[in-house]
């Protein structure tokens, strides 16, 4: 038997410094077992707390957001080819999945996208009926290319490259602005696909405004937030000739399908790529 004093410390879960923690786990009862949850062959599908470099592997609540919304206007996304950004656990994507055509669910690390693979096949019941199929893949913001070496894990072949820039109507990222270099990364992504793509598409963007304090500032501040609206003001100043991107927020009032909490710092955007003819 446990002694329940000891039982209590076992829950108490210390996070190391460098570990951050998404908040839709937070008054989970029982986290301890959370923490990590392995699969028949002793691999990790979730977890709770991760290194920076691994937040990927848990799921944030901007993905909730999206998803929400997807489940909401289901009819924009009806038999579409979509590509995610910094899909994570996939969750997004699976979501999609049950009324979309195709869907690049794409990330970094053969990690994290084994783990994302696996939840795509667990979830297969799901998106059975609405025939949606979840290719996932490596798109790294970091990187110019897409990798189409056959002998890397999660590369592109060329068939699916040209599916991709000739069918893709809609691109979606949750909860991917946190670090302005890697922001940066992504807009610059956006601006390379979006460019290549043969038609017009939408882009939904979620993201949480986390308050920090700072001591640089001494003051509360939402940094990368507002590096993220900087980021969305120069992408529709932008005047290249080529494309022209229209950006509007959507209010949160949609209905929520789905369980977590809907705080107010949670925000989803929506940017209308269109070639200028
Ligand atoms: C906070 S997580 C969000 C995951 C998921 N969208 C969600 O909301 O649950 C940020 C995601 O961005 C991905 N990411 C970070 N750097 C990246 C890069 N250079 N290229 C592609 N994805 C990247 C991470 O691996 C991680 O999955």
């Amino acid at each position: 038997m446990v002694d329940p004093e000891e039982e209590e410390a076992m829950e108490e879960i210390t996070f190391k410094s460098d570990t951050v923690l998404s908040d839709v786990h937070l008054n989970i009862p029982n986290k301890r077992h959370l923490m990590v949850r392995l699969n028949a062959v002793g691999q990790p599908e979730h977890t709770m707390a991760t290194p920076l470099e691994d937040v990927g592997k848990q799921v944030w609540r901007g993905a909730f957001l999206l998803a929400d919304y997807i489940l909401f206007r289901c009819d924009l996304f009806k038999s579409c080819t979509v590509l995610e950004l910094g899909a994570g656990t996939g969750i997004s994507s699976i979501i999609t999945a049950t009324v979309a055509k195709t869907i690049y669910c794409t990330d970094v690390g053969e990690d994290l996208l084994a783990m994302c693979e696996r939840n795509v096949a667990l979830n297969r019941n799901l998106t059975a009926t609405g025939g949606g199929v979840i290719k996932v893949k490596e798109l790294d913001w970091l990187k110019d290319d897409l990798c189409t070496d056959p002998q890397v894990p999660f590369s592109w072949s060329e068939e699916e490259i040209s599916d991709l820039y000739a069918h893709t109507t809609v691109i979606m990222a949750a909860d991917v602005f946190y670090d302005d270099d890697l922001t940066d990364a992504l807009f610059k992504t956006l601006y390379r696909i979006t460019h290549n793509l043969k038609n017009a598409c939408t882009i939904y963007l979620s993201i949480e405004k986390r308050l920090n304090f700072t001591l640089r500032h001494f003051d509360i501040t939402c940094e990368a937030y507002n590096h993220f609206r900087f980021s969305l003001n120069e992408l529709e100043k932008l005047r290249d000739g080529k494309m022209k991107f229209i950006i509007e927020p959507i209010e949160a009032t949609f209905p929520q399908f789905l369980v977590y909490e809907r705080i107010e710092q949670l925000e989803l955007w929506k940017i209308v790529a269109a070639p200028i003819s």
